[in-house]
């Protein structure tokens, strides 16, 4: 797929599927949020090369129900949302989310923008059951926007991110059932 995009501002972006030749812009991208976004769980020197990028594509394109779409501007990358189904045979039925909007184009919709085409996505997946991520407990934006979407909290892990300045903060586990699911799971 390929899609304009305008958004809340007026800027226009591209949304499209990713491909094998976007890892070294995917790879900076990356970087740059490593730097700027509290909420990610990577450190700079922790994200992934190109090399690494590439990996992950090929997977996502081995894993029936994975999907992964970015948003261009100006030749930049400015946003990434994955649903990556897990690897293990009893577990290819879940799929997890993972989705960042670059510094200087969050809070005009963008994030919403991309997320809702993923799950329309993992929705008609015939592979993909449950959709799952985790958030840490003060990315009111992050939470108040997977909430909008039908994801529900389903637990925590108490602490299991240390910031740089020392703070311990809960990962929170939300989740959706889009296909069957357990006769105790809330579903869509
Ligand atoms: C969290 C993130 C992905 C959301 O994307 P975004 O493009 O900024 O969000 P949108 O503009 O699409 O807003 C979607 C919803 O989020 C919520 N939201 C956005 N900014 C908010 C803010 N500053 N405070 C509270 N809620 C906010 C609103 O509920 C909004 O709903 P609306 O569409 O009805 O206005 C993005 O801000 C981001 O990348 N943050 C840093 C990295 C990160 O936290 N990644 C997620 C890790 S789990």
């Amino acid at each position: 797929m390929s899609e304009s995009v305008t958004l809340k501002d007026g800027r226009v972006v591209r949304i499209r599927g990713v491909e094998p030749g976007d890892a070294p812009a995917l790879s900076a991208y990356i970087a740059a949020l490593a730097e700027d976004a509290p909420y990610i769980g990577m450190t700079p020197g922790e994200t992934p090369s190109p090399e690494k990028v590439r990996e992950r594509i090929a997977e996502m394109g081995e894993r029936p129900g994975s999907v992964g779409l970015l948003a261009e501007a100006g030749g930049e990358v400015v946003g990434d949302c994955w649903l990556m189904a897990m690897p293990r045979v009893k577990m290819r039925h879940v799929g997890q989310i993972g989705m960042a909007i670059a510094d200087g184009w969050r809070g005009a919709g963008l994030g919403r923008a991309l997320l809702e085409r993923v799950l329309g996505h993992g929705r008609v997946s015939e592979h993909v059951w449950r959709i799952e991520l985790g958030v840490l407990h003060e990315n009111a934006p992050a939470i108040a926007l997977y909430e909008s979407l039908g994801f529900v909290r389903e637990g925590y892990y108490p602490g299991r991110f240390r910031q740089s300045d020392g703070a311990l903060l809960d990962d929170i586990i939300m989740g959706m059932w889009v296909g069957p699911g357990p006769d105790s799971a809330q579903k869509m």
